[in-house]
Formats: C-alpha cells, sequence, structure tokens
C-alpha cells in the first residue's frame, strides 16, 4: 500500500479494483472512477466536488485504512455506495438514505426542475400528491424547486420509508409544506383532491427483477416488485387516480421498462410518454379527462 499516497492515488486504485470486480453503476454514479471519489471524498470529510489541488493531498495512515473499508465493503457486498455514505443526491438536493428506501434516480426530477411546465397551469394554487414517496425526494424537491407555496402529501405503505422521509422533510424544514401520510396507495387519502398527482411506484416485474444485478438486492424489494407483469400497482393507480384528481388534474407515473407491457395492456389509451433531456424513459403522463375514457372502457 506504500505506493498509494494521495487522494488521486486512492481515487484511481479504488476505480480500477471496481472495474476489476465488475461492479454495476447506477445508483448516483454511472462509472468506477466517481463511485471510487464519493466514498474517498466521505471518508475524509471532504465535499463531493473535490477541489482540483486537494487530488495530490497526501493521507494519513488512519485515513488510508477507512478508504479501503469502504472500498472492501463496496466489493465484497456489492453495497451501492449511498448506502455505505448515506447519502443520495436528487435535483442536486441532498437526501438522507438507507436500506428501507430506493435510492433516488427518477427521471422525474427534470420535471421538477423545470416546475412541471408546460403541463402544469400556474394560476390557480397546486394541490400536488407523490404517491409512494420512500425517501420523500419527489415532494420534497418539488416543494422547494417546483412549488415552495403549496402544501404537499406524500404517501408509503412503508412506516420504515416514512421514517426516512420524516428525517429528509425535518432536514429542509419542511414540516409545514409536506404531510406524510401512511397509506395503501389511495387507501387512506379520503376524498382529497389533486391537481397534480406523481408516482414512482414499483414497477419491477418478476423476470427483471431475477436478472438485476447484485447492487439492487440491497434495496427494499417492497420499493421495486409489482408481479408477473410489473404492472400490479400501476393498474390500480389508473383505476383508482380519477376519485383523487381535479377535472383539470394531471397524473404522471414512472414505470420503467414495464412500458411495452402497459401500451400491450391498455393498447388504446394515448399515453403521453415524456422526454427527458439527461436520459430516462417511462414515464406518462395522462390527464384527468383521458383517465375517466379509460375507466369507461375498462368497465
Ligand atoms: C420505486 S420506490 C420510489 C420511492 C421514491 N418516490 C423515489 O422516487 O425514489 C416505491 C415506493 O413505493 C412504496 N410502496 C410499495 N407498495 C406500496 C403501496 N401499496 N402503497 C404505497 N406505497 C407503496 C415503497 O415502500 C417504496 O418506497
Amino acid at each position: 500500500m506504500k505506493e498509494l499516497q494521495t487522494i488521486g492515488d486512492f481515487i484511481r486504485w479504488g476505480a480500477s479494483q471496481f472495474n476489476q470486480a465488475n461492479l454495476f453503476f447506477g445508483h448516483g454514479t454511472d462509472n468506477a472512477v466517481d463511485e471510487a471519489t464519493t466514498l474517498v471524498v466521505y471518508a475524509l470529510h471532504l465535499p463531493q466536488e473535490l477541489p482540483d489541488i486537494l487530488w495530490h493531498s497526501k493521507l494519513t495512515y488512519p485515513e488510508k485504512q477507512k478508504i479501503i473499508e469502504f472500498f472492501n465493503i463496496r466489493i465484497a457486498k456489492n453495497i451501492p455506495s449511498p448506502y455505505i455514505t448515506k447519502e443520495a443526491w436528487f435535483t442536486n438536493l441532498s437526501f438522507y438514505v438507507n436500506q428501507h428506501v430506493l435510492i433516488p434516480r427518477s427521471p422525474i426530477a427534470e420535471l421538477i426542475e423545470q416546475r412541471f411546465e408546460p403541463w402544469m397551469d400556474y394560476s390557480n394554487s397546486i394541490k400536488m400528491l407523490d404517491l409512494c414517496t420512500g425517501s420523500g425526494c419527489i415532494a420534497i424537491a418539488s416543494s422547494i424547486l417546483a412549488f415552495p407555496n403549496t402544501v404537499i402529501d406524500a404517501t408509503d405503505i412503508s412506516y420504515d420509508a416514512l421514517d426516512v422521509a420524516k428525517k429528509n422533510v425535518s432536514t429542509y424544514g419542511l414540516e409545514q409544506k409536506i404531510n406524510l401520510i401512511q397509506s395503501n396507495l389511495f387507501s387512506n387519502l379520503g376524498n382529497k383532491l389533486y391537481n397534480l398527482i406523481v408516482s414512482n411506484p414499483p414497477y419491477v416485474d418478476v423476470e427483471e427483477l431475477k436478472n438485476m444485478p447484485l447492487e439492487y438486492t440491497h434495496e427494499p424489494k417492497i420499493g421495486l416488485a409489482a408481479g408477473t407483469d410489473g404492472l400490479f400497482f400501476v393498474e390500480q393507480i389508473l383505476r383508482h387516480a380519477t376519485k383523487h384528481l381535479t377535472s383539470d388534474g394531471i397524473l404522471i407515473v414512472e414505470v420503467g421498462l414495464s412500458q411495452t407491457n402497459l401500451i400491450k395492456r391498455y393498447p388504446d389509451v394515448p399515453f403521453t410518454w415524456l422526454k427527458f433531456q439527461r436520459g430516462g424513459e417511462g414515464v406518462f403522463l395522462l390527464t384527468y379527462e383521458q383517465l375517466c375514457h379509460l375507466n369507461q372502457v375498462e368497465v
């Protein structure tokens, strides 16, 4: 280990080890160098955006030991680095995460940054629901970046996930702006109506679940698994959303690779599949009217 002296040495070495171990990246970073950087700066209590000058800083023996410990955990257990650092980034905001919540990575981040334009009309005050909130990332980012003057409801079935969301809500001081509600989809929402319902529900089908890289096995299965065709939750959302949407309301749902199965299941529904500049797909938008039509056809 004597050859490794500087921060740069350890980032390079870690990246080489990760590539050699064929790790999967996709939970916050998409390559070995960024993944190694994340763990090195975390071990050293330094900012994620490491100033160039520090790449050549020499490390003490205990610092080297700490970095190696994190690298070993990453490699031996295939744990995505946000579960080691307990931090994930979404819309450039930091979120506490643990293994009760999925690591935030939804392309819906872009819609939030664009304040859901051109889909939302700001002449009226917005009522928003984040269904299946997990870490609370969609509700919190929407509150900060899109709708600072409104109260957002955020639901999840998992009390453990809601504990994480509560911690994040408190970090951003949004206790008055975000209502966390334990609910099996819409079941505990009474007759509440929203102009905007956004959801990133579980949508992974059995086959995809079996073939996912080991890193995903550290995420809560309750956040991923959605039956044989991945549509278990989205079908329920499509069936019940009209009861909770205003007549000018819209529903935005992420379904990932289950997009194909969804189109097969509802061949006549005019889903608007949203486009993202930073990549990602499988997010649809339907209006209240389209949902009413879908349900009439279904009956
Ligand atoms: C794909 S994760 C999304 C989390 C978060 N919105 C995000 O984008 O990172 C899905 C979430 O749905 C929750 N969930 C699973 N079944 C549910 C149900 N029946 N009702 C409400 N939430 C559910 C899980 O606990 C998990 O937090």
